[in-house]
Formats: structure tokens, C-alpha cells, sequence
């Protein structure tokens, strides 16, 4: 993947970022880790894809390297190990940055080459209450930070100062990750551009006969055309009922007249996504079945947004969409039952368990309809680092904060739905609609992001 381009402003900001790590950590230290190396299938080699949390801090996008964070040293605050330059491995897979990059270019106080890292960790170690990191995908780091963590906790009987604990480095780090700071909104607004304009090409192209596939191929080509890394997450593009499949990627099937079309598309910008949806008819015109699901989605999602407001525990803008897709599936003959005793299902049996909790939402009798969620947090990870609920609590949405808000409703033709609710009839089978947007959270209420990305009902049809 493209590296971002390390200017002044990126580099103040990385330097911000490191800042308020540092003051979180106090006189603890913190271990980060780069992705893993490119996958290689018989030396043929993939992308790259950066650890989100290192390129974070660092903004480097190079495997093979670990950062470290020494608040209370003396002159080594930011330590990176690095591969070492090495020309015949850089005239195959391209530039390194080297151990005097790291210093210079990447502006670390001390850099070393990464085969010294378990030589060096425990140097600065020394007087660490605690050892900050998170378990990734990187076994070879994992059991090195293990084997090092291990042998400092067994010097503290002896030296009496020194590492305590391991601390999962997301539980400081994420909440910083979770506020978007106004170059990382100037990221996160690319990528919601660049996405727009796709979602609005691929709508041109989407006539009966078309494959997913060219649709999928279309949506790429913008992405890359107009800046972008790529796609942030494999596109959906799921004609008829393909959309009821959550995740629906094969986009293999071609459009036929009559369908809607489901695309969940958005691209990756500077490493910030978008994540976009639309539904719409491919041949310009809603059966009466297709509107009168579209409306009660579009009309749940207008509600959710409403709810997006610095202070709103996270479950409301949740809440608000499950009220009005269950008022219209009622209004539509599709549930029956007493409103309310349909939004909060069975009572909870007393002393409930968590997992027994999520059991009984489960059993909604929504469910069969609308099986997620309405959103989650967006920014450098398509789903995003952040904390949903504190204890019992929902977190509070605060400014800086971005969100999806993205219901749907899905009538797969073999819907199981809830005991005690009719069958659903034929003519509603096989329609799946979700409607996506980015918000994010302002000081007096919210800015739809992708508020350009059409989604008026006369807008998508001739
Ligand atoms: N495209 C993945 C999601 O909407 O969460
Ligand atoms: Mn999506
Ligand atoms: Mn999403």
C-alpha cells in the first residue's frame, strides 16, 4: 500500500499522538508492533496492510518493526526498531527507512535494528511499572515480549522496582483512536469523497443483464483513480435477494430487471475509510413490496441520525431505528403483537448472565428481519477501536467521534421468523435493503458525512 506521505503537519500530528500516549502511560511503557509481513504464496508477494494502532504513532508502513514508548526516560522517549537497510532485498521489495530514518526521517530518539529487540526491550524495562501491549497477529513479537515480560516480573523480588504487570495497550490507546482530530477528519472526508463519487458511478452502471462483478471492478478502478488505497473492505454488491446475505461477496451473479441492488462499498484513504451503503432499483422503478420496505429503512435511518448528539449513550440512535423498523413491519402486516412487547421481548430472568442476555435479544421478534446492529465506530479500522459500553453504561458520543448508522431489513426467501408471528407472504421475499452513512459527532449535534451519496427514494429512480 501506498506509504502517507510524511510532511510537517503529519509529523506534528504523530508527535501529538505520542504525546498524549506518553501522559496516559505515566511511568509505564509501551510496546507496539507493526502488521506482520506481506502474505507470499511461492514468492509472489501481497499487500501490505499496517497494524492500525503502530501506524497510529509511528506512520510508518514497514513490516519488521516495533515501537516503544518510555515516557520517563531521559532522552529516549520514542525508541523504533527497524529492518536495517539491506540493497539486495530493497532492488527486489523496495526502499527501507533503515535505522538512520528512523531517527531522521521518522523522528525517533533512539532506533535500532529489529534483531536487537530482545537485547534492548529490557534496558527500558528497567523502571516500568508496567509493560503496555496488545497480543496481535504477530507470533514471533508476541512470544518475545512474553519471554522479556516474564523475565522482568521475576527481577522485581530481587531489585524491588520494575515491571508489575501487563496492561492490553488498546485500553489507553483506543480512546484516543476513538476522537478524530481535524487532520484525520481531513482523511476521513477524502475517503468519504472518493467513495461517493464510486457509489454514484456504479449506480449509472447498474442495469439489468450487468454483472456484480463489473460493479465490484468499477467501484475498485475509482477508488484507485481518484487517490484512494483501494477498497476499505471487500465491496458488496449483492443484486436481489444476495442482499440478504450479511456479507455477500462473491458478486458473481448478474442483475436482473425487477431487482434492487445492495452496495456496501467504501474506500480507503491515508488509511481512513469510508463505509457506504445504498439500495436501489436496477431497473429505475420500485415494486409497491420493495418501497414500502425502502421507506421504513430510510425512515429508521432519518430517526437513528436524530439521535446522534454529543452526550447520547450509544444504544439510542439503536433504539430509535428498532422502533420504527418494528411500527412498519407491524404497519406492513409482518409482525403482530403489542409494540412495546415487541421492542423489549421476553422479560430477563432474574440475576441474567450477560451471555443469557444476549440470548434473549436474540430471540426478538424483530430479529429474522434486522439480525445486527446499527453501527459501529469508523475511522482508521472499518470497524473501528472503541469501547461500546462502559460497565453497565452505553458510552456517551462525544465530538470527534464517527459512527455508521446503518439499519436494514431483509426478508430472506427461507425467513424462520419468531414463534408466534405469521408467515411471512411470498411477494415480500428476497428483499434486503440497508442504508449506510458516516456521521460524525459535532458539538451541537452531528454532520452526515456522506450526506451527497443519494438516498431519497426519487433520486434513485427514473
Ligand atoms: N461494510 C461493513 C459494515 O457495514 O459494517
Ligand atoms: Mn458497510
Ligand atoms: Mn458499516
Amino acid at each position: 500500500m501506498n506509504a502517507v506521505v510524511l510532511d510537517a503537519s503529519f509529523a506534528a500530528e504523530l508527535g501529538q499522538r505520542r504525546q498524549r500516549l506518553s501522559e496516559k502511560l505515566g511511568d509505564r511503557v509501551a510496546v507496539v508492533g507493526s502488521a506482520p509481513l506481506a502474505v507470499h504464496h511461492n514468492d509472489v508477494e501481497f499487500p501490505y496492510r499496517q497494524d492500525s494502532d503502530f501506524f497510529y504513532l509511528t506512520g510508518l508502513n514497514e513490516p519488521e518493526a516495533v515501537a516503544l514508548l518510555v515516557p520517563q526516560h531521559p532522552e529516549h522517549r520514542f525508541v523504533l526498531f527497524v529492518r536495517p537497510r539491506n540493497p539486495e532485498a530493497e532492488r527486489w521489495a523496495g526502499k527501507r527507512l533503515g535505522v538512520e530514518g528512523a531517527k531522521e526521517i521518522y523522528g525517533a530518539d533512539a532506533a535500532y535494528p529489529i534483531a536487537e529487540l530482545a537485547e534492548k526491550l529490557p534496558l527500558y524495562l528497567e523502571k516500568a511499572s508496567q509493560l503496555c501491549y496488545r497480543f496481535g497477529l504477530n507470533e514471533i513479537l508476541n512470544e518475545t515480549v512474553l519471554r522479556v515480560y516474564r523475565q522482568q516480573v521475576a527481577l522485581y523480588a530481587r531489585r524491588g522496582t520494575g515491571v508489575q504487570g501487563l496492561l492490553d495497550l488498546r485500553f489507553l490507546l483506543a480512546p484516543l483512536r476513538q476522537h478524530k482530530s481535524p487532520w484525520e477528519l481531513e482523511r476521513l472526508r477524502q475517503a468519504v469523497e472518493i467513495g461517493a463519487i464510486a457509489h454514484e458511478n456504479a449506480r449509472r452502471m447498474a442495469k439489468p443483464g450487468v454483472g456484480e462483478w463489473e460493479i465490484e471492478a468499477q467501484l475498485a478502478a475509482d477508488f484507485r483513480r481518484l487517490g484512494g488505497q483501494g477498497p476499505a473492505y471487500p465491496s458488496i454488491v449483492a443484486g436481489g435477494a444476495n442482499a440478504c446475505i450479511l456479507h455477500y461477496i462473491d458478486n458473481n451473479c448478474r442483475l436482473q430487471d425487477g431487482d434492487l441492488l445492495l452496495i456496501d462499498a467504501g474506500c480507503s484513504y491515508d488509511y481512513y475509510n469510508s463505509d457506504i451503503t445504498r439500495t436501489f432499483p436496477v431497473n429505475g422503478r420500485f415494486r409497491a413490496e420493495q418501497r414500502a420496505i425502502y421507506d421504513i429503512v430510510l425512515r429508521a435511518q432519518q430517526a437513528a441520525i436524530a439521535e446522534v448528539k454529543p452526550g447520547a449513550p450509544y444504544h439510542r440512535p439503536h433504539d430509535a431505528a428498532v422502533r420504527v423498523i418494528v411500527e412498519g413491519l407491524q404497519d406492513l402486516g409482518l409482525l403482530v403483537g403489542d409494540t412495546a412487547a415487541l421492542i423489549a421481548g421476553e422479560p430477563p430472568a432474574a440475576a441474567e448472565t450477560f451471555k443469557e442476555k444476549e440470548e434473549r435479544e436474540k430471540r426478538k421478534p424483530h430479529k429474522p428481519f434486522f439480525m445486527h446492529r446499527t453501527g459501529h465506530f469508523l475511522g482508521l479500522d472499518v470497524h473501528d477501536v472503541g469501547h461500546y459500553r462502559e460497565g453497565e453504561a452505553w458510552t456517551a458520543l462525544a465530538p470527534g467521534m464517527v459512527v455508521t448508522i446503518e439499519p436494514g431489513i431483509y426478508i430472506a426467501p427461507d425467513i424462520q421468523v419468531a414463534a408466534g408471528q405469521p408467515p411471512v407472504p411470498e411477494r415480500w421475499h428476497g428483499i434486503g435493503i440497508r442504508i449506510e452513512d458516516d456521521v460524525l459527532v459535532t458539538d451541537t449535534g452531528c454532520e452526515v458525512l456522506t450526506a451527497a451519496v443519494p438516498k431519497d427514494p426519487q433520486a434513485l429512480t427514473d
